[in-house]
């Protein structure tokens, strides 16, 4: 099924150059590392994956809070780092690690296939830039005082030289798995983030990126999925990818 839709998206967005094809010899990692970012069961809280723990709240809004966590983050969140778990039947306790997980920047998504589908096509190499949710990384200092805040694109795939346009947002620093993953507390966490150029929020409220309320993270969920619906209009992404630049007007979250 990926290598169906590889060769459809291949003619699809034909002047796209896959930088980083799948060595097929190597499809079984390929497949290991891909399918638990494309598959989801609705009865789990957290999965343990290679560089990360996919987390995921049900709030009674509907959709899922989706993250990906480090260790430190999972005690944040007061989550269990040696066990997995599964969704609590309490909707009170649903939204309250919903909205704590936002406060963490994890997104809000209308259902899992919309983030499934897209996810999947990011993984393929197919640019999506401010279409898709970036990855917002938060530290909070354990002085209690503000938040840092360093965020990337959700892209794989890096720009082409020529192209005119740039990205909205820097990719995934190459060293960003192992240097994060290595932080045993929240202001070690903060000290990494500082040192990718993170930025500082006196106020998380000040912070565009992070919602306030759930109410918040749902409108911002709303809002890329008509970015995301978007990207699967074939004429849209080509004539985006082959247009002017983007006014930055058009990438601002919702929240002023
Ligand atoms: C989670 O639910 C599954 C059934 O869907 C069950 O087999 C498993 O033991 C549960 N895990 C925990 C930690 O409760």
């Amino acid at each position: 099924m990926l290598s169906a839709l590889a060769s459809f998206l291949w003619v699809a967005l034909g002047h796209q150059q896959l930088q980083m094809q799948p060595d097929p010899s190597s499809g079984v990692n390929v497949a290991m590392y891909r399918e638990p970012y494309l598959s989801h069961d609705p009865n789990t809280r957290t999965e343990f994956l290679p560089l990360s723990c996919k987390i995921t709240a049900y709030p009674s809004s509907g959709g899922i809070v989706l993250g990906y966590f480090s260790a430190v983050e999972l005690a944040h969140l007061d989550l269990s780092r040696t066990k997995p778990a599964n969704r609590s039947s309490d909707p009170v306790e649903e939204d309250d690690l919903a909205l704590r997980m936002l406060h963490l920047g994890a997104h809000w998504w209308p259902n899992w296939q919309l983030y499934a589908r897209h996810q999947e096509r990011i993984l393929e190499g197919i640019l999506y830039d401010f279409h898709f949710p970036p990855n917002v990384n938060v530290g909070y200092p354990s002085s209690g005082k503000g938040v840092w805040v360093f965020k990337f694109s959700a892209d794989e795939r890096i720009w082409d030289e020529e192209d005119q346009r740039k990205p909205y947002l820097e990719r995934k620093p190459d060293d960003w798995d192992g240097r994060i993953n290595m932080a045993l507390t929240m202001d070690e966490r903060c000290d990494v983030l500082k040192d990718f150029g993170a930025t500082f929020y006196e106020d998380v409220e000040d912070c565009k990126d992070i919602p306030t309320t759930l109410q918040e993270g749902v409108e911002e969920g709303r809002r890329y999925e008509r970015l995301l619906k978007k990207m699967e209009d074939t004429k849209y992404v080509d004539e985006w990818l082959s247009g002017p630049e983007v006014s930055s007007d058009a990438s601002m979250p919702a929240k002023t």
